[in-house]
């Protein structure tokens, strides 16, 4: 099945948390997921995912400063199902069948505050375990999850650099 996978990160910052938000980018392009959503963030992270989308290939999006609800209201009307990640959620490996049968998501992830209406908004409230951890490993699991290990083959068009993967060392080759 062809799928479209977003990614919605919602929040506002209360201290600077440029690493975090970089992470979710960079998991969400490898991924497989084609577009991220940040309510708030520093314009040097779109700088940094164009850099990596010039050197390891791939179109992958940061649209930067849209209200949470804007982009959840957004998502419905293209028929994107709305699959938000909190430990308080079902677990994962019970609603992965329906998961898998879905063919445009948007994954929800929150920060330090979730407003709960979110919770309401959501067509899926996911946990990645019923312990507190981190968005970034809950989103890294949830789209290998969703999309059975297939992203893990996925190439990049149009890359400047290539990894030619070896047991040790490092091999790169320009294309
Ligand atoms: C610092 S955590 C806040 C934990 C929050 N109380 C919650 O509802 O999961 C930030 C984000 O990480 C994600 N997260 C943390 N633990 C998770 C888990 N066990 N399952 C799914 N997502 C998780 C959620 O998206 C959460 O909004």
């Amino acid at each position: 099945m062809e799928r479209s996978i977003k990614v919605l990160r919602i929040g506002q910052r209360y201290v600077r948390d440029d690493r975090t938000l970089t992470h979710l980018c960079l998991v969400s392009r490898a991924f497989g997921a084609e577009t991220i959503y940040l309510e708030d963030a520093e314009k040097d992270v779109t700088a940094t995912l164009e850099e990596v989308n010039r050197t390891w290939g791939g179109d992958f999006k940061a649209v930067l400063g849209v209200p949470w609800r804007k982009t959840i209201l957004e998502a419905k009307k293209e028929g994107r199902s709305v699959v938000h990640l909190t430990m308080y959620g079902l677990p994962i490996q019970e609603v992965t069948p329906k998961l898998r049968g879905l063919d445009k998501i948007l994954v929800v992830v929150g920060g330090p505050k979730v407003p709960g209406k979110v919770y309401h908004e959501a067509d899926y409230n996911i946990a990645v375990t019923s312990q507190p951890h981190s968005e970034v490993a809950a989103l890294a699991i949830a789209l290998h999850e969703i999309q059975s290990g297939e992203e893990l083959k996925r190439t990049f068009q149009k890359s400047k650099l290539r990894i030619l993967p070896t047991a040790r060392g490092k091999r790169v080759v320009e294309n």
